[in-house]
């Protein structure tokens, strides 16, 4: 048998292997409320959809730059200025396949083989995935609900290396915990002073319930922000996001997405030119998901699911069930095939304590997160703890 690379030999993205699964048996038929997947339910605003038929007649469909079109990268820095008040040169910004492309070309560009990157555990899994790949060493930091789950300057003063990297999630994916601003410029001051470079994930901006989240870029130069077009725009099947870099680590980018992917999709990049004009739509979609938000806050605890991470961002709710379970796999099971509500295993995002929590998506309709507190009422009353607990 020829060699297959130890590299490529990463875990599987269950929350993917679940979303497949839970979309093969409602397409077969069965009622199932989808709390699993990390995606808005509504698409790219209809208005935005009308022109994409235009576009093609008129549009030229060729490559793009590698670096994406300058109207794009243009508009793009245009909403750091409206947005956060932060002016950024056009030339920083780079243009990438999704967010997940533009997760990839970073850690490229800025880490070695060995280096180790440290994030907060729970965290995205892709981050852990990616950087195994491509020969970095994950550092998962532990972050506690009284954490807020994010990464504490004491928590990254006890690691007993230094890490090269950091990555933070702001808002986070699966916890929907924030830094806030205060936070935010201690951090990047931490990893200045330490030689550390961070990397915010802020795909999730504009995904905010309270107070607005703010950019790495307002406090550093050296820091890399990942962005996309799936989440606030609700863009996720057109893959497309952006990373705006320090202007010594651009040019790396660019030659890394001219030889891993030519340029990002053209038509997409259209699109999200357009998209830009209709945050009225957007903004219609972030207010359900704060009705959603409210409705579990008020009817989880009710169900006996009472440790909730605070989520003031992004479209997930967090819960510790370590009072209910040793074994989130089996909890989600039961409820999707008992109550017919799909959620995540925290298994996903926290190796050592995922067993114990679950990731709940609210980017639903309100009418079906409606109908999923119902039906976990109805079915936490038959849960049986303390079997569960002892099996
Ligand atoms: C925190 C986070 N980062 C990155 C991604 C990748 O998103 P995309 O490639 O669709 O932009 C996701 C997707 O769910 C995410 O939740």
């Amino acid at each position: 048998m020829l060699k297959l690379s130890c590299r490529s030999e990463i875990p599987v993205f269950r929350v993917l292997d679940i979303l497949r699964i839970v979309n093969e048996r409602a397409a077969a038929g069965e009622d199932i409320i989808h709390m699993e997947a990390g995606q808005p339910s509504t698409g790219a605003p209809q208005a935005v959809l009308d022109e994409v038929a235009e576009i093609m007649r008129t549009g030229n469909m060729g490559y793009t730059a590698a670096t994406g079109m300058p109207e794009l990268k243009n508009r793009i820095a245009q909403h750091y200025a409206d947005r956060y008040g932060v002016k950024i040169d056009p030339k920083r910004i780079v243009v990438t396949v999704g967010g997940s492309g533009g997760l990839m070309m970073s850690f490229l560009s800025v880490f070695d083989v060995g280096d180790r990157v440290a994030m907060a555990a729970p965290a995205y899994p892709a981050y852990r995935n990616i950087l195994m790949a491509l020969g970095c060493e994950p550092v998962e930091i532990e972050s506690t609900l009284e954490e807020n789950y994010q990464p504490t300057l004491a928590r990254l003063e006890a690691l007993p290396q230094k890490p090269q990297g950091l990555i933070i999630g702001n808002p986070s994916n699966p916890t929907g915990t924030m830094m806030n601003k205060k936070q935010l410029a201690e951090l990047t001051a931490w990893c200045q002073a330490h030689g550390v470079r961070l990397i915010a994930d802020e795909l999730y901006h504009g995904v905010t319930y309270g107070e607005a989240a703010d950019t790495v870029l307002s406090t550093s130069d050296e820091a890399i922000s990942v962005n996309s077009f799936s989440k606030y725009f609700a863009m996720t099947g057109w893959r497309i996001g952006w990373v705006v870099c320090p202007e010594d680590v651009v040019d790396r980018v660019k030659r890394l997405s001219e030889s891993l992917f030519v340029a990002p999709p053209t038509l997409a990049q259209h699109v999200a030119l357009k998209a830009f004009d209709h945050c009225d739509v957007l903004d219609g979609y972030v207010a359900r998901y704060k009705t959603n938000l409210e409705i579990l806050k008020r009817e989880l605890p009710k169900a006996g699911i009472t440790k909730l991470s605070k989520a003031e961002g992004a479209f997930y709710m967090y819960a510790d069930i370590s009072d209910l379970t040793d074994d989130s796999e089996a909890f989600c099971r039961g409820l999707l095939d008992q109550a017919g509500v799909a959620v995540t295993p925290g298994t996903d995002f926290d190796l050592t304590r995922g067993h114990q929590t679950i990731r709940m998506s609210f980017a639903g309709s309100t009418e079906d997160i409606t109908e999923a507190c119902r039906r976990i009422n109805v079915w936490m009353r038959g849960w049986n703890h303390r079997e569960a607990k002892t099996a």
